[in-house]
């Protein structure tokens, strides 16, 4: 019943087409040290991406004023769990291959006008945030300590944000009919990525 809610609530706020396996909060409770890792450079590359694309989209002046913050955000996301493992013993591993973001970048439009290579590149990085706000939220329900449970709530609730902002963006730029079309399409790419990657206790996504 529990997981049910779960899979509506994110449904219903998020539209991911596929929920996380229930198992996987296990998993990453077994290995915390690398679910932390993994994370800190997911927030690294979410601070990089929107660097890149403040660099790519100069002109557009909403994109830059509302990006520029989000950096700031993302790097301090990174000093957060750098800080929580720190706390706790453990070392920054390697940062690792990441299959979930390779193969949504796979699908970015690459040629054609540059209106739709922005929409791609803002729908993946709406998608990259959806599915984040959703692994925190089984985290911050899921795992046993306390203290991690409110940890992860807060990323939860910031992810959510972040999400919000990058599909504005999009409606900003590009017409909302069109926005709404594409991001369907993104929705079930994704859920057809989530079911081809293995579930593994190592990694967010
Ligand atoms: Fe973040
Ligand atoms: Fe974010």
């Amino acid at each position: 019943m529990e997981d049910q809610e779960i899979a509506s609530d994110v449904k219903a706020i998020l539209g991911l087409q596929l929920p996380t396996d229930p198992r996987w909060v296990n998993l990453a409770h077994i290995s915390l040290g690398e679910v932390l890792t993994d994370h800190a450079y997911c927030e690294q590359k979410a601070a990089t991406s929107c660097i890149s694309l403040i660099q790519r989209y100069n002109q557009k002046e909403k994109l830059v004023t509302e990006l520029a913050p989000v950096v700031t955000e993302e790097w301090g996301h990174f000093r957060l769990v750098l800080a929580e493992m720190q706390k706790r013993n453990l070392k920054l591993g390697k940062q690792r291959r990441d299959e979930y973001v390779n193969a949504l970048a796979q699908y970015c439009q690459k040629g054609g006008a540059e209106e739709g290579r922005l929409l791609d590149q803002l729908l993946m990085m709406a998608m990259i945030e959806a599915r984040s706000c959703e692994r925190f939220k089984r985290l911050s329900e899921g795992l046993e300590d306390p203290y991690l449970r409110k940890f992860y709530r807060r990323f939860m609730e910031s992810e959510a944000g972040h999400y919000t902002l990058f599909i504005e963006l999009a409606e900003t730029y590009i017409d909302r009919e069109e926005v709404r079309r594409r991001w369907k399409e993104w929705l079930d790419y994704e859920s057809e990525v989530i079911r081809s990657i293995d579930i593994r206790g190592d990694r967010i996504h």
